[in-house]
């Protein structure tokens, strides 16, 4: 039987944008299903734009005021969180499904001490909080740890904030963690350790989706990836699968255009991705296609399996008009 932590159904969502004077409706995601098994470190990679940080902000229940969810269901622990009141919702956002966000600065409080904000999780004030505050930055590492307490998040270095983010997660005892380019903001070697404690969280029994448009680390450090484009899922499978055999001709591209070990990129994806407000028939990537034909600048592939990937690409199916 699946140990489904998170299942998307048939979820579309779009934002209503102003052009000429007319607001008119784009879709940001199309219809997407997938399932994140338990106690895994999950990818969603693809390019900027492509609607990575759009699916988990739907997930956290975090979108702007522009934005309508037009179709679709999210199960966390078999409950839809979509029919959850605000109030509801509350209870798991933050506790039960917790954020590390790209810029570490955008989630914590500038005018609270780390030890401060820490404690406003805990709803008493019972001496054993501060223990375990403490645990909590122990785990993630951090030695000075009574000096970090009474810092103001300014006072810390990128990395040392994004490690006080993953504690709180872990004070909060957080089930599911979405981590929106975690370390994009940071140099190689923090990047590195913070990855790592990624990986300690699992060992933990937490479940992570790390979004990421470099598909390096997810070799590295992921069990399963998804790969986006424009607001689709367009190949997904196990890492490993996806890096011994990939299938989707947008994979392919970004797997030619990681650096190689001597540091050189092989080739660099022709086009750019598109905003939402081109709306692009067929096969959203046909401009940037290599391998386009009639039909997918008309007709738009379903996802379906293939040997061990999930793939959507006239490449594969059998043309039916
Ligand atoms: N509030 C918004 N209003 C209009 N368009 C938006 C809004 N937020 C995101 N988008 C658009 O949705 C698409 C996906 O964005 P996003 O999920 O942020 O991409 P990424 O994969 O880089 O995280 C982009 O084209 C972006 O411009
Ligand atoms: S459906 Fe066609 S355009 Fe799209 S990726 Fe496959 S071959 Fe390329
Ligand atoms: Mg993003």
């Amino acid at each position: 039987m699946s140990d489904n932590i998170l299942e998307i159904k048939d979820l579309s969502v779009g934002f209503n944008i102003e052009i000429n004077n007319i607001e008119k409706f784009f879709y940001a995601l199309n219809s997407i299903n997938l399932s994140f098994e338990r106690n895994k470190i999950h990818a969603l990679a693809g390019e900027s734009g492509c609607g990575k940080s759009v699916l988990i902000n739907t997930v956290l229940k975090l979108l702007p005021k522009n934005s309508q969810i037009k179709s679709g269901k999210i199960f966390f622990n078999n409950q839809n969180i979509l029919e959850l009141k605000d109030r509801e919702f509350r209870k798991i956002r933050g506790n039960k499904i917790s954020l590390i966000p790209q810029d570490p600065f955008m989630s914590l409080n500038p005018l609270y001490t780390i030890e401060n904000q820490m404690a406003e999780v805990f709803l008493d004030n019972s001496k054993d909080n501060i223990e375990k505050i403490k645990w909590a930055l122990n785990e993630v590492r951090i030695k000075n740890i009574d000096n970090v307490l009474k810092s103001y998040p300014h006072e810390l270095s990128g990395g040392m904030k994004q490690r006080v983010i993953i504690a709180m997660s872990l004070v909060q005892n957080s089930e599911l963690i979405l981590a929106d380019e975690p370390t994009t903001a940071l140099d190689v070697s923090v990047s590195n350790s913070i990855l790592d404690l990624l990986l300690d969280l699992k060992n933990k029994g937490k479940t992570i989706i790390l979004i990421t448009h470099d598909l390096s680390i997810v070799s590295n450090y992921c069990d399963t990836v998804s790969i986006m484009y424009m607001g689709d899922i367009v190949e997904n499978a196990n890492t490993r699968v996806l890096f011994k055999n990939p299938m989707h001709p947008y994979t392919k591209a970004l797997l030619n255009a990681l650096p190689t070990k001597r540091g050189k990129r092989l080739e660099n994806i022709k086009g750019q991705i598109s905003p939402i407000t081109d709306v692009i028939a067929g096969c959203k990537f046909h401009p940037r296609c290599n391998y386009v034909k009639d039909i997918c600048k008309i007709k738009k592939p379903s996802l379906c399996c293939y040997n061990e990937n999930n793939v959507s690409c006239w490449l594969y199916q059998n043309i039916s008009l």
